[in-house]
């Protein structure tokens, strides 16, 4: 079976965002949220994209959205309060994980909770993954590696995402 990418916050702003650049790229992801009807309108609206219902407090029915290897995108914020259950069911799923937000506590949990055992199991997990903050953690982790810090994979920059992401 073909990996899917995964929109998680499909009716939102950014997840609309998130759709749109794929679909421009010729990616046909499988929209996620609460609403069954407006994800269902959504879907039909954007040429019958697959959709599937998930809601944050149902941690059973955020698991259930990925497989191993597809590709989780949440944009379902704030992420310190509905963030952790997605990421949490993310690596349980054995799932890549990207996220569009911008709470430096949250980024730090993530790398607490989950950078190990994502690490041992393969998916990657790219937090702060929107267009304000790539720039910045890849500067960062640039600037650590040339001043011999060893980048983010030493756990010294809180902010950085998976070192599987910043440093290849
Ligand atoms: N880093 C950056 O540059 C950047 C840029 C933009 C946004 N952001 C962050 O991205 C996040 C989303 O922003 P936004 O403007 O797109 O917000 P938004 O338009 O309000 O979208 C939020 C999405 O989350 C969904 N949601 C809320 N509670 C949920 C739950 N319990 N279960 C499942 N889905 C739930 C909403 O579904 P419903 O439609 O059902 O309410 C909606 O699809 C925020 O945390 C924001 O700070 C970061």
């Amino acid at each position: 079976m073909t990996n899917q990418i995964v929109v998680f916050g499909a009716t939102g702003y950014t997840g609309g965002l998130v759709i749109d650049a794929l679909l421009r790229r010729g990616v046909r992801p499988v929209l996620a949220g609460r609403g069954a009807e407006r994800l269902a309108k959504l879907a039909e609206q954007l040429g019958g994209l697959e959709y599937r219902v998930a809601d944050v407090d149902d941690p059973a029915s955020v698991r259930a959205l990925v497989g191993a290897g597809d590709v989780l995108v949440t944009t379902v914020g704030p992420f310190e309060q509905f963030g952790h259950p997605v990421a949490r069911a993310a690596v349980d799923a054995g799932a890549h994980y990207v996220d569009s937000t911008g709470e430096v506590g949250f980024v730090r949990a993530l790398r607490q909770r989950h950078d190990a055992r994502a690490r041992a199991a393969g998916p990657s997990i790219a937090p702060a993954f929107g267009y304000d903050y790539v720039p910045g953690i890849l500067a960062g982790a640039l600037a650590a590696r040339a001043a011999g810090a060893g980048g983010p994979r030493d756990g010294r920059s809180a902010t950085s995402p998976s070192a599987r992401c910043a440093t290849g």
